[in-house]
């Protein structure tokens, strides 16, 4: 079974393509997460848990999801992070997660996607060529990563050193606190209340008021789905995202 979380497609299309090539089902994890519905999940095969990398760790959902839920079946685990160019501690995270759940961890696979972190302002926007470049490419791995788990191999992975616990453990949730914050994200008049970009926060925070999105909390994961995925582009960030362009793989023509 192949679990993922997605917030603009890049997770979700590898997720798919490696359930396809492995006759396997995939399982999307928003629900879930959202609901904070830590029921069983049951596998009879390997398990493959997909996310994305956020600040160089797991998302923190994303992560105390996986220590919370109950996995029944076969326990064996293999990772998949989905990155802009770099997964940092993500896939040790992950490592310590399943072992503490008492499962085996296979080591886990890394795919370089186009990044989606607009809030930020060094996030370079690469051009639809590169888009579609690291797509294909994604894609043509994901068949090899298939082909691993389908004949019980491990993945080998780069050992991660000390010194990146070190700077990444204390760093990275200061970067958060100061910089994901709900309060500068702001609406256009142009938003037709569809009320998409609620449904979609994995941390159900966001909440309709007459007829507009309004953030519940001060602070969120900043996981980009409610500003990409808004089909008139009407949330905006700061100043930082007013004319960059949006990307999401669900539902464009680069879903495959
Ligand atoms: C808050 C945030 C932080 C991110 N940090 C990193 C990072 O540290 N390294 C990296 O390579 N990509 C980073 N990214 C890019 C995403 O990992 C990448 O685009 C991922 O494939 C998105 O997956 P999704 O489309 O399934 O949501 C970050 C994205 C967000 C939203
Ligand atoms: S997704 Fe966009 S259009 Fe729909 S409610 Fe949210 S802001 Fe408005
Ligand atoms: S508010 Fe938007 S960016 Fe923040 S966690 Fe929810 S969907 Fe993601």
């Amino acid at each position: 079974m192949v679990l993922y979380f997605s917030a603009t497609g890049n997770t979700k299309l590898i997720a798919e393509k490696l359930a396809q090539r492995l006759g396997d089902e995939s399982v999307n994890l928003l629900t879930r997460i959202r609901n904070k519905d830590y029921s069983s999940i049951h596998s009879d095969r390997p398990l493959v848990i997909c996310s994305p990398v956020y600040v160089s760790e797991l998302p923190s959902f994303f992560s105390d999801y996986l220590k919370r839920v109950s996995l029944t079946g076969c326990r064996e685990v293999y990772g998949i992070l989905t990155n802009g160019g770099f997964s940092g501690i993500a896939g040790a995270q992950m490592k310590r997660i399943i072992k503490q759940k008492g499962m085996e961890f296979r080591g886990y696979a890394e795919f370089k996607l186009p990044s989606n972190h607009i809030t930020n302002k060094s996030h370079a926007e690469i051009d639809e060529e590169e888009i579609t470049k690291r797509i294909k490419e994604s894609l043509s791995k994901a068949e090899c990563v298939a082909e691993v788990i389908m004949h019980g191999g491990h993945f080998k992975n780069r050992h991660i050193f000390l010194f990146e616990y070190l700077v990444t453990v204390p760093v990275a949730p200061v970067l958060c606190y100061f910089n994901q914050m709900t309060k500068d994200f702001w609406v256009k008049g142009n938003c037709v209340s569809c009320g998409k970009c609620a449904r979609l926060c994995p941390l159900n925070i966001i909440e309709m008021q007459g007829g507009k999105p309004v953030w519940k909390e001060k602070r969120c994961a900043h996981c980009m789905s409610c500003i990409q995925n808004c089909p008139v582009e009407a949330i905006e960030y700061k100043d930082i995202t007013e004319g960059r362009k949006r990307y999401s793989v669900v539902g464009s023509p680069r879903e495959v």
